[in-house]
């Protein structure tokens, strides 16, 4: 991503990515109410705030690329307490999740607490990854 035409490459794409979100908010939203049962408008409105969060992880890409980002001491301290406070609370949820998926027969609970529990693996995973790129943010100051 050091050359230039690389790196507009890779900015086309995830426009072009916000753009498929964006879509697939719109369609989310109008399917929704082609339903009156809370189960259905549950499950597309569940794909459709999953969008609204990748649409949210791709505007911060790209915010990271267009400008020059630094972190104060103060960024630091703010991300370093929020992984401390926050750590253990994703782990203790990443259990809880496993006991609840093995506790359930029915396939709707079922499946949505599997969905669960791979989120809660991914807020675990997360958490630590951060706390590694605290490093390069450091770098920064
Ligand atoms: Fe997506
Ligand atoms: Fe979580």
């Amino acid at each position: 991503m050091t050359l230039p035409e690389n790196r507009k490459h890779f900015e086309e794409l995830i426009k072009k990515w916000i753009i498929l979100e964006d879509s697939t908010i719109e369609a989310s939203s109008d399917l929704i109410g082609n339903s009156t049962n809370p189960i259905v408008k549950a499950i597309i409105d569940l794909v459709k705030m999953d969008s609204q969060k990748h649409k949210r992880i791709l505007e911060t890409i790209r915010l990271s690329l267009d400008t020059a980002v630094t972190f104060s001491t103060d960024d630091l301290q703010v991300v370093g307490s929020f992984i401390e406070k926050h750590a253990a609370m994703e782990k203790n949820a990443v259990e809880t999740a496993e006991q609840a998926v093995q506790m359930s027969s029915l396939p709707i609970p079922k499946f949505l607490l599997e969905q669960l529990l791979q989120d809660e693996k991914n807020h675990d995973a997360y958490m630590h990854e951060l706390n590694e790129i605290k490093g390069y943010m450091a770098a920064d100051t």
